[in-house]
C-alpha cells in the first residue's frame, strides 16, 4: 500500500504529540512532524500525487496555505484554530483549506476529518483519468453563459494543473474571442470540416493555448455558419475525441434547443442551468427543468446557477428553490462594472480583478466542480439518439 505523506505544521510540541498519536489509526498514513522550514515543505507536497497537510493557524500564515492549495491541487489542508469564527472559516476555504479542526483536538473529529480526506484523494486517483464535460446552458440570451464559462474554464486550469478545454459551441454569434482577445488561426468550424483527420493531436494543435495557462479554447467562427448542417452523430464524435484528450470540458452554447444542444447537453456530466433572479427568466428555467426530466436527466446533473445574484433582491433565493423545487448549486454575485472593465479590455475578469467578489465566486465554483468527492456522484448516464428523443419531446 502507497503511504500518503502526512505533514504536520506546528511549533506545538503538545499539539504534533497528540494530533501523531491520534493518527496512528489510519495505517495509510505516514507522519512528518518536523518541518525544517516552509519552503522544503512546499517543494515535497507538491512532487507528491497525494499529501495531507495539517496546518496550525497560529504557526502558519493563510498565505502560505493557498499557494500550497493553488500549486497542489492534490494535497489536502486541514487548518487547526483555537478561534474557528465565521470570518476565519470563509478565509480558510478561500485559500483551499479542506477541513478545519479546533484546537484542542478531539480524537472522533479528527478521525472524522481524515476518513473524509482520505475518501477524497482515492475518488480523485480513480477519477483521474476521466474527463469531466461541463456545460452553460440557458434559453434565455444574455444571461452570463460566455462569462461563467471563460472565467470557469481558466480557474479550473489554475486550480488543478489539468488540461481544459473551452469551446464555443456557437456557429453564429459566439463571443469567446472578444472576451478573451483571442485571434485564432482556427476554429470551431474547422473542426467540423476535418472532421475525418480529428484526434486528440489534430484537436490539440488546432486550439489556441491561452497564454501560459492549461486551458485550450476552441473559438467561434468569424462567419455566420448554419449549425443544422452539423448533425448530432458529428458533434458526438467531437466530444468523444475531446473527453479523451482533456481532464476538463467546458462548454459555452447558445441558447437554442436543437439536436445540437441536446448531443451536448446528453454527452455532459453537469449542465449549469444558467438564470437570474427576475420571473421570465425563472419561468423560462422551469421550462428547461421539465425538458430535462423529459430527457431522462437525473437531479445530479442538472445544476442552478444564479447570476447577477443579489442579497437584498425582492425575490430570495428560498423563493428560487420554492419556485423551481430544486436547491440553488451556486449564486454569482452582480457586479456590472468588474464584467465590463474586463471585457472592454479582453481580459478575463478572473485575471484583471482577481479579488473581487465576482472572481472569487468563479474560483470557489471551480474548486467544487474539480473536487472528487462530488464529481464522482456524477455519472454520466447517455442515452444515444438525441434527435429522435427531441422530437418525441417537442410533439408531446
Ligand atoms: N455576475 C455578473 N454581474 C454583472 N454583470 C454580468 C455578470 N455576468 C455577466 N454579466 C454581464 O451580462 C452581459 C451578458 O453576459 P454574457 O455575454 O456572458 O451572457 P451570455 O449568456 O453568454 O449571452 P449570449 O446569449 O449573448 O451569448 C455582459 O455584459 C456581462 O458583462
Ligand atoms: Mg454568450
Amino acid at each position: 500500500m502507497e503511504k500518503i505523506y502526512t505533514y504536520i505544521v506546528s511549533h506545538n510540541e503538545r499539539l504534533k504529540d497528540i494530533l501523531t498519536q491520534y493518527l496512528a489509526e489510519f495505517p495509510q498514513l505516514s507522519v512528518v512532524g518536523n518541518i525544517e522550514d516552509l519552503s522544503t515543505l512546499y517543494n515535497e507536497v507538491s512532487s507528491l500525487n497525494a499529501s495531507i497537510l495539517f496546518t496550525d493557524m497560529e504557526y502558519a500564515d493563510i498565505s502560505v496555505t493557498s499557494k500550497i492549495f493553488q500549486d497542489s491541487p492534490n494535497c489536502r489542508i486541514i487548518a487547526i484554530t483555537e478561534n474557528p469564527n465565521v470570518s476565519f472559516i470563509v478565509n480558510a476555504v478561500r485559500s483551499g483549506v479542506r477541513e478545519i479542526l479546533a484546537y484542542p483536538l478531539i480524537r472522533s473529529e479528527v478521525s472524522d476529518v481524515v476518513g473524509r480526506v482520505l475518501t477524497s484523494l482515492s475518488a480523485k486517483n480513480i477519477e483521474q483519468s476521466k474527463c469531466k464535460m461541463i456545460t452553460l446552458f440557458s434559453n434565455k440570451g444574455g444571461i452570463g453563459k460566455t462569462s461563467i464559462a471563460s472565467n470557469l474554464a481558466l480557474e479550473l486550469a489554475q486550480i488543478t494543473k489539468e488540461n481544459v478545454a473551452l469551446i464555443d459551441l456557437n456557429f453564429q454569434f459566439g463571443d469567446i474571442t472578444t472576451f478573451m482577445d483571442l485571434h485564432p488561426t482556427f476554429d470551431i468550424s474547422y473542426i467540423f470540416d476535418n472532421l475525418n483527420k480529428l484526434n486528440k493531436d489534430f484537436l490539440l494543435s488546432s486550439m489556441e493555448k491561452y497564454k501560459n495557462t492549461c486551458l485550450y479554447v476552441l473559438a467561434d467562427t468569424p462567419f455566420l455558419r448554419n449549425a443544422k448542417t452539423i448533425s448530432p452523430k458529428q458533434i458526438a464524435k467531437f466530444f468523444e475525441i475531446l473527453k479523451e484528450s482533456f481532464s476538463y470540458v467546458v462548454i459555452d452554447t447558445d441558447a437554442s434547443f436543437d439536436a445540437k444542444t441536446v448531443t451536448t447537453l446528453d454527452y455532459s456530466d453537469i449542465v449549469f442551468l444558467v438564470t437570474i433572479v427576475n420571473l421570465p427568466a425563472l419561468r423560462n428555467c422551469q421550462r428547461c427543468l421539465e425538458l430535462f426530466s423529459k430527457l431522462g436527466y437525473d437531479d445530479d446533473k442538472v445544476q442552478i446557477l444564479i447570476n447577477r445574484f443579489m442579497e437584498n433582491d425582492e425575490i430570495t433565493q428560498d423563493d428560487v428553490e420554492k419556485l423551481l423545487k430544486k436547491k440553488v448549486y451556486w449564486k454569482i454575485p452582480n457586479n456590472y462594472f468588474a464584467h465590463m472593465a474586463a471585457i472592454n479590455k479582453g481580459v478575463l475578469l478572473s485575471e484583471l480583478n482577481p479579488e473581487s467578489n465576482v472572481a472569487q465566486s468563479y474560483k470557489e465554483l471551480a474548486m467544487h466542480v474539480s473536487d472528487s468527492v462530488f464529481s464522482t456522484a456524477l455519472i454520466n448516464k447517455f442515452v444515444p439518439d438525441s434527435e429522435k428523443r427531441l422530437s418525441n419531446i417537442l410533439e408531446m
